[in-house]
């Protein structure tokens, strides 16, 4: 059986999740619902990054220790990814044992390879991004993301030999061109590496929220090099992955550092990289300082889970930013769920619970070929989209076909003509959308699959409907 597995960073538990987290915990969702549609063996990876210093002090804050402080808010994390009917089959965390062992055993790995030595780090440090920084990045003398007083770090310090690996990361994305996707995002990191890689600092002695090197334990592990390793630990046996679906910012670990950890410790690297773009939020940058940030919660609270799901994938191309603003998802809402998809289903609904469907195949053909109007249904670009991870397109799309579907309707008049065999094509029709929808709009698709009686299942687009007395139920959309 065909296995795919996909995983999204794991999230910072130092506040509770905000539309940038679900972007991409969605996203990881609709791909791993394509591929279980596909028939194939899935696996969905995602959890909270928990060391490091950005958290010790974000706790210290609080007076509560680093574990105390995140047992506190992964609650709030799984209870979001619940109400967003997130399918991951982990939530790993970097405080869980099997993880932390997956650590030391791969640092050991990699310093037995020669690849770690002892020396001293001088130089700039963001905790807020987790991140080392040169005199020429600052703005200021301030991080250019945080805009806050940079730390100037001077301490011993163990260091991974990232520089051995510039030709090698070189090679790897000559060979395997999207390995770095979308393909844009894919100069930059070339030039940036030809300009040549330093060796990478990979632990800390002031301060000791985090995991020890194994062979020295008074050094802490770099919270990054920590948190990468979450994609093997938590594999399972899927290892490599098919996908890491990462936000634009977080790209160079991605694409730089993990690669050369896994060479250097001689496993197998994960098949792509893919980056998508950030959102704003009225056209401003997300920043809570400024109110200007939008919660799970808040998310799905002006039109629904499924309102909000589809919004994202629907505003803007995946890999591009794009803008988050309530009123542009509240119309869409009402013009594309509610007017499109949620009439097309109750009229249809309504029609054959009148005036009954008839099947126009015969039992001599075994596929629903014989419905005129499905053939507008674009199956291989939506499949190629899909391997593609446009995902926003797939999603166009489905949408053409039901805007194709809504004009059938108009045109054919069945409730004039109560013609039984244009009902069944119609109803036909709504088996497929109800099936390509339930990767974006899972609770919605499940409901159309309820009420017009077929199982969700990619083979059943093309096994015609089994007449089924359908009855017309609530509408799935009600206005906002
Ligand atoms: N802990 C690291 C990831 C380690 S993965 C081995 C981290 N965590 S984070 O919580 O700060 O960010 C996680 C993700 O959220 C990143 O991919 C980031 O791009 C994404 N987003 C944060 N704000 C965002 C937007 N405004 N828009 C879209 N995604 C954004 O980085």
């Amino acid at each position: 059986m065909k296995k795919f597995y996909v995983t999204t960073p794991i999230y910072y538990p130092n506040d509770i999740p905000h539309i940038g987290h679900a972007y991409t915990t969605i996203a990881a969702d609709i791909l791993a619902r394509w591929h279980k549609l596909l028939g194939e063996n899935v696996r969905f990876l995602t959890g909270t990054d928990e060391h490091g210093k950005k958290i010790q002090t974000a706790a210290e804050k609080q007076k509560k220790s680093p574990k105390e402080f995140v047992d506190n808010l992964i609650p709030k994390f799984k209870d979001a990814w619940k109400k967003l009917n997130i399918s991951y089959d982990r939530f790993i965390r970097t405080t869980d044992k099997d993880h932390e062992k997956k650590v030391q055993e791969i640092l050991q790995k990699v310093y037995d390879k020669g690849d770690i030595y002892l020396g001293k780090y001088e130089g700039y440090y963001c905790t807020g991004c987790e991140a080392y920084y040169t005199e020429k990045d600052l703005t200021g003398g301030c991080c250019p993301i945080h805009k806050t007083k940079i730390e100037k770090l001077k301490e011993p310090s163990y260091f991974f030999r990232l520089g051995k690996y510039q030709k090698k990361l070189l090679e790897l994305y000559k060979k395997n061109p999207e390995f770095i996707s979308p393909i844009f995002r894919k100069k930059e990191i070339i030039n940036r590496i030809e300009e040549g890689l330093q060796d990478l600092s990979i632990s800390r002695t002031s301060f000791d929220w985090g995991v020890p090197m194994p062979f020295d334990k008074k050094h802490i592990c770099y919270v990054w090099f920590d948190a990468l390793i979450n994609y093997v630990s938590g594999a399972d046996g899927f290892w490599p992955a098919d996908v890491h679906l990462i936000g634009k910012d977080i790209i160079w670990f991605h694409t730089v550092y993990w690669p050369a950890m896994l060479i250097s410790a001689g496993i197998e690297v994960p098949k792509k990289v893919f980056a998508h773009g950030w959102w704003t939020f009225d056209k401003e940058k997300i920043s809570k300082s400024r109110g200007k940030v939008i919660n799970v919660d808040e998310l799905i609270s002006i039109a629904g889970v499924d309102a909000a799901r589809y919004f994202l994938f629907r505003e803007t191309s995946f890999g591009e930013d794009g803008d988050f603003s309530e009123k542009v998802l509240i119309d869409r809402y009402n013009n594309e769920l509610a007017d499109k998809l949620g009439n097309l289903v109750s009229r249809v609904a309504a029609l054959a619970e009148k005036y009954g469907l008839e099947k126009a195949i015969t039992h001599t053909h075994r596929e629903n070929s014989q419905n005129k109007l499905l053939k507008k249904l674009k199956l291989k670009q939506i499949e190629e989209s899909f391997n593609e991870l446009k995902i926003d397109k797939a999603l166009n799309e489905i949408f053409s076909f039901i805007d194709a579907c809504n004009e059938y309707v108009q045109n054919k008049k069945p409730w004039e003509t109560h013609d039984k065999k244009i009902l069944y094509e119609l109803a036909d029709s709504i088996k497929a959308i109800g099936i390509l929808l339930w990767p974006f709009i899972p609770e919605t698709a499940e409901k159309i699959a309820k009420q017009f009686g077929f199982e969700i299942c990619y083979k059943q687009i093309k096994e015609p409907l089994k007449i089924k007395k359908i009855k017309k139920e609530e509408i799935l959309f009600k206005k906002v």
